[in-house]
């Protein structure tokens, strides 16, 4: 049985909320539910999954506690890990919604870690994000609780039934 951990970052709370929905949705204890803000980047080393979130902030940039851990990460070799990636975000910042995924996946590209987490972006409304692939998925999980809370369940639900069956 594969170890999962979840590591957020989150400046209001609602992506920490998100990470504990998921958490519960994988069957994830609590204690291995991680703030970013407070966690070394070598605490990865305790899981074989990687569950990472992070809101976009600014004009379609990471959390802020994001910084620091991503450095860390993008330091470690993570070829052995599955990562699956989640954002919260406003769909009115129409040309950078969700940014942050998107930024989180193509800096842990080069550390050859597996990715698991691509998904639908059906529901929202926006142009541009860095989330978004030319297939039309998104390389993780998008949430717009600010416009669209009724769908949130219901893709937490989808996307971690999705995680359960790539996870090998
Ligand atoms: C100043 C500001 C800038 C923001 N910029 C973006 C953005 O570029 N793209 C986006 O999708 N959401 C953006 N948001 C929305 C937040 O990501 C959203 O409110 C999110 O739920 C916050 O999650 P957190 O509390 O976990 O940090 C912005 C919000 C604020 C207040």
């Amino acid at each position: 049985m594969k170890k999962i951990g979840i590591f957020y970052g989150s400046t209001t709370g609602v992506t920490e909320k998100i990470a504990k929905r998921i958490g519960e949705a994988l069957g994830v204890p609590p204690e291995n539910v991680f703030n970013v803000k407070e966690t070394s980047p070598s605490k990865v080393g305790d899981f074989d999954v990687l569950i990472l979130g992070s809101s976009t902030w600014g004009s379609g940039e990471l959390q802020e506690d994001w910084y620091d851990f991503l450095d860390g990460l993008q330091a470690l070799s993570l070829k052995d890990k599955e990562i699956a990636i989640f954002g919260c975000g406003d769909e009115n910042m129409s040309d950078s919604f969700c940014n942050a995924v998107g930024i989180i996946y193509r800096r842990l590209l080069q550390t050859g870690a597996k990715f698991i987490g691509d998904f639908s972006t059906s529901g929202y409304s926006f142009e541009e994000s860095k989330a978004k692939e030319s297939s039309g998925m998104a390389v993780g999980l998008l949430i717009d609780e600010t416009n669209h809370p009724e769908l949130t369940r219901r893709k937490i639900s989808e996307w971690c039934d999705e995680l359960n069956n790539r996870i090998k």
